[in-house]
């Protein structure tokens, strides 16, 4: 089996942070979610994969380069604007050839892998087989209706009035019988050729396809409450303590607590679970529980909770930092004034206690 691994598209609903990066190289637990997924995908015993990529295509492959640190061999395929999740599929045609593949968006993380999903599809031999999850509000999603055995009888793309509350994950599973569906798909409402109408199509001609309902924790990690979201996940799945970076005397720790090597605690609570990443250095600070502090940071006199510090971001004398995404080399400040001083960037979202 063979992967296709989508990872263009515009990443709107996060800005501000994709306006200088992609969305799935956004961090969870101090790891981009791309790399949850190329973890997944090896982990199910795949060795050949492709990724789309669009704007960001430079910053991505920096960052995974050839895949063989995650022992995959990846093949780059560049997508000029995202046409749709079908587009992809028509994109990667040579490349997947009659093999079977799975095909996961690169912003869900599935913290639980795709091993068990993988053997199903192997075992049954359906033409495509879906992981289905109920949710609160299924019209953000692909709605599966799905009947006796798991029998999938139809699939919407975000409809207004749901007919169910089951969506479809962003894994998928496809014998080659998908490429005639996708041959001769029409854009949607939303101008996309979309991987449901596909799918629907192999319904509508009798092909079999089948929903299994995924039982461990999936996120679609399309906007910043589902980052955080997926942090506390990741960061509560932590067991012991590993503390390799250098902490001193007046400082304590509690519950699971990761410090890299190289970086420095000095007078400072620590709560878990939280990590740190090399080059940090955290002075006279409350941090924790659930918080994810990237490459380079520096955090001084600040109570932090609940959130996730991109590389290089800096913060002094905040006392009540909570539920808050900072961007890389981002500064936030005491001020002298009496009011807020902001320089918020385009499309950024920033809550001050009144
Ligand atoms: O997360 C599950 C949902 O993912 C499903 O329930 C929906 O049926 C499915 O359409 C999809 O909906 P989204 O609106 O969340 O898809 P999004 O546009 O965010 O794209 C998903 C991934 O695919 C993301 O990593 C970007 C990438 N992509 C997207 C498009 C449209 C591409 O690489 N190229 C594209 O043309």
């Amino acid at each position: 089996m063979k992967a296709l691994i989508l990872s263009g598209g515009t990443g709107s609903r996060l800005r501000p942070f994709t306006h200088s990066t992609a969305k799935q190289l956004l961090p969870v637990a101090n790891k981009p979610v791309l790399v949850h997924c190329l973890e997944n995908i090896r982990d199910a015993g795949v060795t050949e994969a492709a990724l789309v990529v669009g704007a960001h295509a430079a910053e991505i492959s920096g960052v995974v380069g050839d895949g063989s640190a995650f022992g995959l061999d990846l093949t780059y395929l560049h997508q000029d604007r995202p046409l749709g999740l079908a587009h992809c599929v028509q994109l990667a045609g040579d490349f997947l050839g009659d093999d079977d593949f799975v095909m996961y968006l690169a912003d869900n993380v599935l913290a639980d892998g795709i091993g068990k999903a993988a053997r199903v599809f192997a075992a049954e031999r359906a033409d495509a087989l879906l992981l289905v999850q109920p949710v609160a509000d299924p019209r953000a999603y692909g709605v599966v209706e799905v009947g006796a055995g798991g029998h999938v009888r139809r699939l919407v793309e975000k409809p207004a009035e749901p007919a169910g509350d089951l969506a479809a994950l962003g894994v998928y599973f496809f014998t080659s019988r998908i490429h005639e569906a996708v041959a001769g798909l029409r854009p949607s409402a939303r101008g996309e050729l979309e991987i449901t109408d596909a799918i629907q199509r192999l319904v509508e001609d009798g092909a079999p396809v089948r929903a299994e309902r995924y039982d461990g924790y999936w996120k679609d990690t399309g906007r910043a409450e589902d980052l955080l979201d997926c942090n506390r996940e990741l960061l509560a799945r932590l067991t012991g303590p590993a503390v390799h970076g250098e902490v001193d005397g007046t400082s304590t720790l509690s519950g699971p607590v990761v410090i890299e090597p190289g970086a420095r605690v000095h007078g400072s609570h620590l709560k878990g679970p939280l990590v740190i990443a090399a080059g940090s250095t955290v002075t006279n600070c409350t941090v924790g529980p659930y918080v994810s502090v990237g490459r380079d940071c520096v955090l001084r006199d600040t109570v932090v909770a609940d959130s996730i510090l991109l590389e290089g971001a800096a913060v002094d004398g905040v006392p009540g930092l909570d539920h808050s995404i900072i961007g890389r080399w981002a500064r936030i400040g005491r001020s002298a004034a009496s009011g807020h001083q902001l320089l918020v960037g385009d499309h950024a979202n920033a809550e001050v206690a009144a």
